[in-house]
């Protein structure tokens, strides 16, 4: 069994030696205290797989510290210890929040065989709680996209069609798993930062002033400020739609990358944003042909695309004319996060 953090409160010197001792032996990490309060201190400053509580402490009732520690510890497994074994007993330690009951004296095996079994549950519900934070920010980055695409009919669909085409080309260049995936959530966040670009400006037929497009170039940075709170871990997702509009000659914005400074995802947003934006329609003219898209793309290699990923592209024209033909398909509509 791994090892564990372990918290015993007890006032008899005694217990509290055993319980270290015996705890210790079996490689855990132990904390003791004969003080209510001051477990209540350790508890809110540190974090524990497991809490051994005695019941009757002098100055603090069993019951009001188990409810104490239960607010500031709401899923680490609590074992109340008394002294005094008896039905009343138990259940009112479980009333106020423990989640197991033993009597003082505890055996040594005993002793092994709870503190094994909290770990194990205090483990599996840490697991549970990780998937469901994980499901929450994975519906909150799908609804900063809905909310993206409802604003602007012209772009519908268009970061699940972008992630798409990105996700191809990441395969055909050996990306898979965890790396593919996190390529593919980066092309479907890639434009999130227009959220904060007046609409005005987004649905504009015609050709937009200089001020207007200035305001547009500030779409990845804002992007990168809505994702960085939201997003630990995922740094290189963040960066990839902070750069998605970097050209490999270092002429794009916001930094003025070139080559592989630019983040391998970006580069390859940069076509699929391209080939997407080509044959779709726009507020100020109709969608045009794959052909067009393929010309562009392999006229700009070497100046506004990385040439490497321009030939993986053009290599795969079959895709995109079915593409173009299709709605997004499974693999840019899945949001999975590794
Ligand atoms: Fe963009």
């Amino acid at each position: 069994m791994s090892v564990a953090r372990i918290l015993a409160i007890d006032d008899d010197p005694l217990v509290r030696a055993t319980l270290r001792d015996l705890l210790a032996l079996e490689g855990h990490d132990v904390s003791v205290t004969a003080d209510g309060e001051q477990a209540l201190e350790l508890v809110a400053r540190e974090s524990f797989d497991l809490i051994l509580c005695d019941l009757s402490l002098p100055g603090i009732a069993g019951a009001q510290l188990l409810e104490q520690l239960r607010e500031r510890a709401p899923i680490t497994p609590i074992v109340a210890l008394t002294g005094y074994a008896s039905v009343e007993g138990a259940v009112a330690a479980m009333k106020a929040g423990a989640n197991d009951y033993a009597t003082k004296p505890v055996r040594p095996a005993d002793l092994s065989r709870r503190v094994d079994e909290a770990v194990r549950r205090s483990r599996r519900h840490l697991v549970r709680h990780q998937r469901e934070l994980k499901m929450l920010f994975l519906k909150s980055i799908r609804s900063l996209v809905m909310s993206l695409e409802a604003k602007d009919p012209y772009t519908k669909n268009h970061s699940l069609k972008v992630a798409e085409v990105t996700d191809q080309i990441a395969v055909a260049m050996g990306y898979s798993g965890e790396a593919r995936q996190r390529i593919r959530l980066a092309a479907i966040l890639h434009d999130v930062g227009k959220i904060g670009i007046s609409e005005t400006v987004l649905h504009k037929g015609g050709p937009l002033t200089r001020e207007e497009f200035g305001h547009i170039m500030e779409h990845p940075l804002i992007g990168e400020r809505i994702l960085q709170p939201i997003m630990d871990g995922y740094a290189d997702v963040v960066a990839a739609v902070k750069h998605e509009h970097e050209r490999f000659d270092g002429r794009g914005y916001p930094c003025g990358l070139r080559g592989e400074e630019i983040p391998f995802a970006s580069r390859v947003i940069m076509v699929a944003d391209c080939f997407d934006a080509i044959t779709s329609n726009r507020p100020y003219r109709d969608a045009q042909a794959a052909e067009r898209a393929f010309e562009v793309v392999t006229r700009g290699a070497g100046s506004q695309f990385d040439p490497a990923i321009a030939e993986v592209f053009d290599s795969m024209r079959g895709t995109w004319m079915a593409t173009v033909a299709t709605e997004p398909g499974p693999a840019a509509a899945s949001l999975e996060i590794c």
